[in-house]
C-alpha cells in the first residue's frame, strides 16, 4: 500500500454488490482493500473459495487469497468500510463501525431515512454530505454512516434533478423494469422469472416514492426539507441480468418542450466538489436520440456503468413530459455509488 492510500474493507464481500466493490476497488487510486468480511459461512476461508464469482471480469488477484474475516470492528483495521449487507444485519453492525471511528458507506436501507444520515448521489446533492457533522455531534461518533439510495431511485433522481433545477418537478409517475442482480445472488429461481415479469418487489415502491424527495430536498441547517414532489411508482422484476430501466412521466411547474428538456439533461453537471473524483460519471447523463434506446444490454456500461442514460424524451398527453431512464444497478446504483460517496467524503476533508 502506498503511503497515501486509504485502507478500506468490504462487508458482505461475497455477495452480488460485494463482488462489484472488489472489482471496482481493484487499482483504485485512493483506496486499498485491506479486509473482506462475510458471514460465518465464509469466515476463515480464502475469498476465492468462499465466493461464487459471477461477474464477467475475472476476480482481482489481490482478493483471491485474502482470508474472509468476521464483520466486526475488532477484526478490521481500516478507515472506510463499504457495506453490502442486508438491511437487518446492517442495522446492527453499521453503527458499531461508525462508533469505532470508521466511515461506513452503505448500500442498505436501514439508515436512509434517518434525519442526520446523508442519502447521497454526489452529482445531485453533494452538499448533503455536511450532515455528517451533525451526525457526529448528535451520536458522539468519530466515524459516520453515509448511504446511497435504492438502485431504482438512482437514475430516476439524476434525471429529475436536471429537470427540477430548470423547470420544477411537481409530479412523477414511474414504472420500473428491474434487473435480476438487484435481488442478490442467487436471487429469483429461474423457473419463476424466465418467460415472466413479476409485478412486485417487496418494499421497493415505497423507497422509490420517498428517497428522491430526500435527495432533491434542501439542506436547511441541521436537516433536509423534503422536496415537494408527488410520486406514484410501480416496480417490476424482469429477466435482465444487470441494469434497471424506469419509464417516467412528469408534471412540471414551468412548461418545457422535449428539445429544451433534452438540452438541459445533456448539459447537467455534477457540483464542482463531485465532478472530478475518480468515480465521477463522465458524462453525468447521456441522452440517446434513437427511438429504441436506452436498452440494458447495450447501454448499461455507458461511462463505465456510472452514467445515467435517458431516451425517448417526448410530450406526455396527461402530464408534461415522458422519458426512459437506465442505470446500472450494481455499479451506479450500488457499489460504484458508495465508492463515489467515499471519494466525496475524502475530498471534503470529512474522513
Ligand atoms: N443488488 C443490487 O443491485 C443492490 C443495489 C442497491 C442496494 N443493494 C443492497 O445491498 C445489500 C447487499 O445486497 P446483495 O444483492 O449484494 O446481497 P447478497 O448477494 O445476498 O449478499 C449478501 C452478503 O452479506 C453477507 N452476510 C450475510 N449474513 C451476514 C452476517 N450475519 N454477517 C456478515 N455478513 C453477512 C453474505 O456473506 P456470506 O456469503 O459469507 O454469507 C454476502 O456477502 C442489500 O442491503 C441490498 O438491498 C443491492
Amino acid at each position: 500500500m502506498s503511503a497515501s492510500q486509504i485502507p478500506v474493507a468490504v462487508l458482505g464481500a461475497t455477495g452480488s454488490v460485494g463482488q462489484r466493490f472488489i472489482s471496482l476497488l481493484d487499482n483504485h487510486p485512493w483506496f486499498k482493500v485491506v479486509a473482506l468480511a462475510g458471514s460465518d459461512r465464509s469466515v476463515g476461508q480464502p475469498y476465492a473459495q468462499a465466493c461464487r464469482w459471477v461477474l464477467n471480469d475475472p476476480m482481482p488477484e489481490f482478493a483471491c487469497e485474502m482470508v474472509v474475516v468476521p464483520a466486526t470492528p475488532e477484526c478490521i483495521d481500516a478507515k472506510i468500510v463499504f457495506s453490502a449487507l442486508h438491511n437487518e444485519i446492517a442495522k446492527d453492525l453499521e453503527p458499531q463501525f461508525a462508533q469505532a471511528g470508521l466511515a461506513v458507506c452503505s448500500n442498505a436501507s436501514s439508515y436512509r431515512r434517518a434525519e442526520d444520515v446523508p442519502l447521497l448521489l454526489p452529482e445531485v446533492n453533494a452538499d448533503h454530505i455536511q450532515l455528517v457533522k451533525i451526525q457526529r455531534e448528535q451520536r458522539g461518533w468519530s466515524g459516520c454512516i453515509l448511504t446511497n439510495p435504492n438502485c431504482t431511485s438512482t437514475g430516476l433522481t439524476v434525471a429529475l434533478k436536471a429537470l427540477d433545477d430548470s423547470f420544477g418537478v411537481k409530479k412523477v409517475f414511474a414504472v420500473s423494469l428491474q434487473a435480476l442482480s438487484g435481488a442478490g445472488y442467487p436471487g429469483i429461481p429461474s423457473l419463476d422469472i424466465i418467460d415472466n415479469v413479476i409485478p412486485n418487489i417487496n418494499g421497493e415502491e415505497e423507497k422509490v416514492e420517498w428517497e428522491p424527495r430526500k435527495m432533491l430536498g434542501r439542506l436547511n441547517d441541521s436537516k433536509i426539507d423534503l422536496a415537494d414532489i408527488s410520486f406514484s411508482v410501480h416496480t417490476n422484476r424482469v429477466a435482465v441480468i444487470d441494469g434497471h430501466t424506469v419509464c417516467a412521466s412528469v408534471e412540471l411547474a414551468r412548461p418545457a418542450d422535449p428539445e429544451t428538456a433534452e438540452a438541459i439533461l445533456r448539459a447537467h453537471r455534477a457540483p464542482a466538489s463531485a465532478s472530478e473524483l475518480p468515480s465521477s460519471p463522465r458524462p453525468v447523463i447521456e441522452v440517446r436520440s434513437e427511438a429504441d434506446r436506452p436498452q440494458p444490454r447495450l447501454d448499461r456500461l455507458t461511462g463505465k456503468g456510472m452514467t445515467t442514460v435517458v431516451g425517448r424524451l417526448r410530450r406526455d398527453p396527461i402530464l408534461d413530459l415522458k422519458f426512459v431512464v437506465l442505470s446500472h444497478n450494481t455499479i451506479r446504483g450500488a457499489a460504484g455509488g458508495s465508492i463515489y460517496n467515499a471519494e466525496l467524503l475524502v475530498n471534503e476533508n470529512l474522513l
